[in-house]
């Protein structure tokens, strides 16, 4: 069936469930659509940040990092009440497509303010093939590849840079473990701030050089991402420059949170049974959470009943997975981190502590799976369905299978892969390599 604009909506069940989009956002069009919006008084509903772990309140219109009194990240706090009395849910579907569509629930004040290059609503796409395979009958992917740079870290840095303009910083550093740099990079180039970069040195050469394209200063380092996150502050500090680093900044998450409320339309506003998300630094997962609390305070949902979150990380850098299984609430280092899933190569989130929280909170589960196993499901998903996944995305798929075998998962359920990024980025590691040989002549 053909939905508005462009939307396929394929009927299943009682509920709606919106496929795929093709048109790009427009942040001009936003609310000027005659007839279609009511317009609302307020671009953006936020009224000031909260410690995660204090209470603490912090202004939204000065800059803030993260509490530094329990050096715990910031949340952002919307006015609910006026908004669910202002706008309906359906309002949003109706705007032009992308990010800001949302812009009510995200933190930037003035639309001129609002940075984009076209990220968000990335299709949710049924996986028929591989439901086949896998005896599964209800298996989607949310194919965040279609972002701009080719990761869903476009979301939360258009989200950050938007508000880092709104707030007056003209400087912005970053330690990266590859697709947040390419994306910090394109968007401080669109914004017009300058983009300094700290990444491990064997950090994707794709991401090094889409982050110089984009004008940024790229500097790298021997080590992870949790040495670059050192450097970065120290640099931060002497010369400063804001630091964006996951949950040092408040306003990442926030553009990762509209994947949770891009699911929730997308479902009929109900939400699927498992989401199995590729964990690094959390900020999807925790974004995820934070937008279904909202959809529920604002009182959107058909149905209430949360997702099971499933953490994925690699066998080489697991501390999520070894926290949970200790059933502790912050994780330990994880020394001597690897694995050729780049992004998944973070030994310790700052935001450890939230993400297990939100694990034990949907009664979800954390786990591993080794290198060859993500290779393994790369394959299978680019073989079955045609999508070429980064490897982070890929271990979702070797972590569902596991999952499958230990009766974790049901047949029927609704379950969702998140694809973080395009396999692209990461030919290096294919090319030529004997999991992927060339076909003979
Ligand atoms: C493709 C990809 N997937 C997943 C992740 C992990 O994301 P998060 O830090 O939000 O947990 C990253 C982080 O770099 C990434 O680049
Ligand atoms: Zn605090």
């Amino acid at each position: 069936m053909k939905g508005m604009e462009g939307v396929e909506i394929a009927e299943k069940e009682d509920v709606d469930i919106i496929l795929w989009n093709i048109n790009l956002p427009d942040i001009s069009m936003i609310n000027s659509k005659p007839g279609h919006l009511k317009p609302s008084t307020r671009f953006s509903y936020a009224t000031h940040l909260v410690c995660t772990n204090c209470g603490k309140g912090y202004s939204i219109d000065e800059i803030n990092t993260y509490c530094l009194d329990c050096q715990a990240p910031l949340f952002t706090v919307y006015d609910l009440k006026s908004l669910r009395q202002d706008i309906q849910r359906e309002d949003f579907t109706r705007r032009k497509w992308g990010m800001w569509r949302w812009h009510e629930l995200l933190p930037v004040h003035l639309p001129e303010n609002a940075i984009t290059l076209g990220e968000g609503d990335a299709p949710l796409l049924q996986l028929p093939n591989l439901g086949e395979e896998l005896g599964l009958s209800n298996l989607y992917v949310k194919d965040e590849s279609a972002n701009p740079t080719g990761s869903f870290k476009a979301r939360g840095i258009s989200a950050a840079i938007s508000k880092a303009k709104e707030l007056g910083i003209d400087k912005v550093i970053i330690p990266t473990a590859g697709n947040a740099g390419g994306a910090m990079a394109a968007y401080a180039a669109r914004a017009k701030l300058k983009a300094h970069i700290v990444m491990p040195k064997d950090t994707p050469v794709a991401n090094i050089e889409e982050s110089r394209m984009a004008g940024a200063e790229v500097v790298l380092i021997d080590g992870t991402i949790s040495e670059a996150a050192a450097m970065a502050g120290v640099k931060a500090r002497a010369e400063g420059w804001f630091d964006l680093s996951t949950f040092k900044e408040p306003y990442r998450v926030e553009g990762k949170k509209i994947m949770g409320y891009e699911l929730a339309e997308a479902f009929g506003w109900s939400l699927p049974d498992v989401i199995i998300y590729p964990t690094g630094g959390g900020t999807g997962l925790v974004g995820m959470w934070k937008a279904f609390a909202e959809l529920e305070e604002l009182g959107w949902l058909s149905n209430t009943k949360r997702p099971r979150m499933v953490s994925v990380q690699a066998e080489g850098c697991a501390p999520v997975v070894k926290a949970f299984e200790a059933h502790a609430t912050f994780c330990d280092f994880w020394i001597n981190a690897h694995t050729l899933a780049s992004g998944l190569r973070v030994p310790k989130s700052f935001a450890d502590h939230i993400i297990l929280q939100d694990i034990y909170d949907s009664e979800g589960i954390a786990v591993s799976v080794s290198d060859e196993s993500i290779s393994a499901a790369q394959r299978q998903l680019g073989k079955a369905e045609g999508i070429f996944a980064a490897p982070e995305g890929a271990a979702t798929l070797a972590s569902l299978i596991s999952l499958l075998q230990q009766g974790w998962v049901r047949p029927d359920e609704r379950i969702v892969l998140f694809n973080t990024g395009s396999g692209l980025k990461y030919i290096h590691n294919l090319a030529g390599s004997e999991a992927n040989p060339a076909p003979a002549n």
